[in-house]
């Protein structure tokens, strides 16, 4: 008898812890929930009508493998505009999703067994990609000290041995906020060059950030032809897009005709009238990221600020990303916390463990909310820990 089930590697992904805990609080419109990573505000209107009108028009058909034209142009402008080194079409591919650029890098660079290391604790996606094609994922742990995250570089250098497929780097980070400190890009790049490393950065959180300046520290700026540099981003964060499904990557030239194929296998092509409303977004979207970036830094300050104020609370202070990473003193077990608190206190948050055993004990609170709806969830919590 053969079990009708799925290959090992594939049975042996993790269920979301996510998922699980808010399955717990299912039916009950009395909770309020800060557990999925999105705005709570709609896309910028002149967006969804760009996208409305392509729709209107009967754009409806297949696009190119890797995006419209006139969206890898505007890509490319936009890149090379944030970034302030060239950024050309040649090294660009439109994707279904950030996490759908992330599964065409890891498609397109790991074998089966490889050695893959990723920063944690991390969003669940960076590790199970590599893992559903059988990569060998080790994880190098953040640290959290005075009051901040931090990356130790010679550990994370010394994991990066001669025989690593690849990093896998988010920054800035989901879960923890913790944002790659400009000066640490040269040594990690050098590194992953003098061993043929590929280094895929998770990009999506660049443009969220609370410090001065329009993204966070980038390797794109340092790239010289030949490295065997990825960059995966989305569409969904800043410009509030997550449910449009539409992200990009930039690569080595002579890598894109494999993502071609890549994408021809997976999804094929992105909507072309979900492309419209990218297009108006990176043309005319800088006053809605520059009002997100406000928004999320207030509301940064104002959940951060409570949590601290929280009995047994440690609540390290994030650079960038729409999360608060914190600790409840006692806390061990954060599935059956967070389930304790949908029961108790009305109060939806994300398990710490869903981003790695790094992250047991831990809680994530995505506060891309309204002022009103982070004050009402700090209160439950107030009350419930006091
Ligand atoms: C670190 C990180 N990378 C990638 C993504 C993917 O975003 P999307 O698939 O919505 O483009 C997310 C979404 O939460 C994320 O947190």
């Amino acid at each position: 008898m053969f079990d009708p089930v799925a290959r090992p590697e594939v049975q042996a992904l993790r269920v979301s812890q996510i998922r699980e805990v808010a399955n717990a609080g299912l039916g009950r419109e009395d909770i309020l929930a800060f557990w999925f990573g999105e705005s709570d505000q709609p896309t910028p209107a002149f967006i969804r009508q760009a996208a409305a009108q392509a729709l209107t028009d009967g754009r409806t058909w297949y696009t190119h493998n890797l995006g419209r034209p006139d969206l890898r142009e505007a890509l490319s402008g936009y890149l090379t505009r944030l970034h302030g080194v060239p950024v050309g079409v040649e090294r660009l591919a439109i994707t279904n999703s950030g996490v759908s650029a992330l599964m065409i890098a890891a498609q397109a660079v790991v074998s089966p067994g490889d050695r893959v290391v990723v920063v944690a604790p991390v969003w669940p996606n960076v590790p199970e990609i590599p893992r559903i094609l059988s990569g060998d994922v080790e994880t190098v742990p953040l640290v959290s000290d005075q009051g901040r995250w931090r990356l130790d570089v010679d550990r994370l250098i010394d994991a990066l041995t001669p025989d690593t497929r690849a990093l896998f780097l988010n920054s800035p980070s989901n879960p923890t906020g913790w944002t790659l400190p400009a000066e640490d890009r040269q040594p990690i790049l050098d590194h992953c060059r003098r061993h043929g490393i590929w280094l895929v950065a998770d990009d999506v959180y660049e443009r969220l950030t609370f410090g001065p300046g329009a993204s966070a520290p980038s390797f794109l700026p340092l790239h010289q032809p030949g490295d065997r540099l990825i960059s995966t981003n989305s569409f969904s964060k800043a410009w509030r897009m997550t449910g449009w499904r539409l992200g990009w990557m930039v690569m080595p030239p002579e890598l894109v005709r494999s993502a071609g194929v890549l994408l021809e296998y997976n999804t094929s092509c992105a909507p072309d009238f979900v492309q419209a409303g990218a297009v108006v977004a990176l043309h005319d979207g800088e006053a809605e990221v520059a009002a997100l970036r406000a928004e999320l830094t207030a509301a940064k300050d104002q959940v951060l600020g409570a949590l601290r104020q929280m009995p047994g609370v440690e609540a390290p202070e994030p650079d960038g990303g729409m999360y608060a990473f914190f600790r409840v003193a006692g806390c061990t077990d954060s599935v059956a916390f967070a389930k304790q608190l949908i029961a108790d206190a009305g109060l939806g948050l994300a398990p710490g463990s869903a981003f790695g055993e790094e992250g047991e004990g831990w809680l994530r609170w995505c506060f891309a909310a309204r002022p009103e709806k982070n004050a009402a969830g700090l209160e439950r919590l107030a009350r419930y820990l006091g």
